[in-house]
């Protein structure tokens, strides 16, 4: 594996192998405290994040790795100078062994991996993609479902600028009878770029407009924030579906409920005891999850 760029990428095995090393890396994490003490990775951040650079950062730190970060890039770069991206990645890529991007164009980094000589990991695009984040997401359902093959899924809230739900549903295509429902306002669904990848893919998808019309022993309900900053420009407005605990009455012990959070009010806090609630979870999973990443670009792959 060198760049890590859309979810398209991946095969069936280099997740499975992921995961394991993932699992093996958790129950050894001494043993992997200096894997990558040689190396200097850099996180580059254009857009605002928690979760995501934080939780490279710890795997980076985990592993013995050394980070070097930009959080605020637009305005703490030379990007506020002019300078382009491809620039920035060119001389970061003299200082880094792997480099971490955020930012707003949804091809920026498919134009970063064009230009560097270490490897690139995509850690969101724009509208496009976030594929670390969907390899986290079908990590936590692994773990939790002890499979991936044969589930049921409930995409919820942005779907037309939610990159990661755009990411999840790609890596869901490379598994077996896969079930996805669409449930979102109706000027945030799938584009058809989505449905047409899923079509090709074999993937059932149904659309439906209320959480009612969801099966009741559903397996994962995958609810995300509203884009707001993506589309307020263009005049829209978008009610949001609320997942409650009177919402959550409808659903059996076994459907599960993921969130790549930030939440605003889409999910009640009320839910969060409810043991089928595994968004936080999902975000401690991510660490860990990256640290496998980590690894397996930069002690694994021969790049
Ligand atoms: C998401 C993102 O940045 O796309 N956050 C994350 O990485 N966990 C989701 C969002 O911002 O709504």
């Amino acid at each position: 594996m060198r760049h890590v760029l859309s979810c398209e990428q991946f095969s069936r095995e280099e997740i499975d192998g992921l995961f394991n090393l993932t699992d093996h890396i958790r129950q050894n994490e001494k043993a992997y405290s200096g894997a990558i003490s040689d190396k200097v990775v850099a996180t580059i951040f254009y857009e605002p994040s928690t979760r995501t650079r934080l939780s490279f950062e710890a795997a980076i730190l985990r592993l013995g790795g050394k980070n070097i970060s930009t959080e605020n890039a637009n305005e703490m770069s030379s990007a506020i100078k002019g300078e382009s991206l491809t620039d920035t990645i060119r001389v970061m890529d003299g200082y880094a062994d792997a480099i971490i991007m955020r930012h707003p164009d949804i091809d920026s980094a498919v134009r970063a991996a064009e230009v560097s000589r270490v490897p690139i990991i995509n850690a969101g695009a724009g509208s496009g993609e976030h594929p670390t984040q969907a390899l986290l997401d079908a990590y936590t359902i692994y773990k939790n479902k002890g499979k991936i093959d044969g589930i049921s899924v409930a995409v919820m809230g942005d779907l037309l600028y939610g990159r990661t739900i755009h990411s999840l549903i790609k890596l869901l295509c490379l598994y077996k009878n896969i079930t996805i429902f669409g449930l979102s306002n109706p000027a945030l669904a799938l584009s058809n770029d989505y449905l047409q990848y899923m079509a090709e893919k074999g993937v059932n998808y149904t659309i439906v407009n209320n959480l009612k019309d969801l099966p009741s022993d559903l397996d994962i309900i995958y609810q995300t924030r509203t884009q707001t900053e993506r589309f307020l420009e263009k005049g829209l407005k978008a009610e949001e579906i609320v997942i409650d605990k009177a919402a959550m009455q409808h659903f059996g012990e076994d459907t599960l409920i993921l969130h790549p959070l930030p939440r605003r009010h889409e999910i009640a806090p009320e839910v969060d005891s409810d043991p089928r609630a595994k968004y936080f979870e999902q975000s401690t999973n991510g660490m860990y999850m990256r640290m496998g990443l980590l690894y397996e670009i930069l002690v694994n792959s021969k790049n």
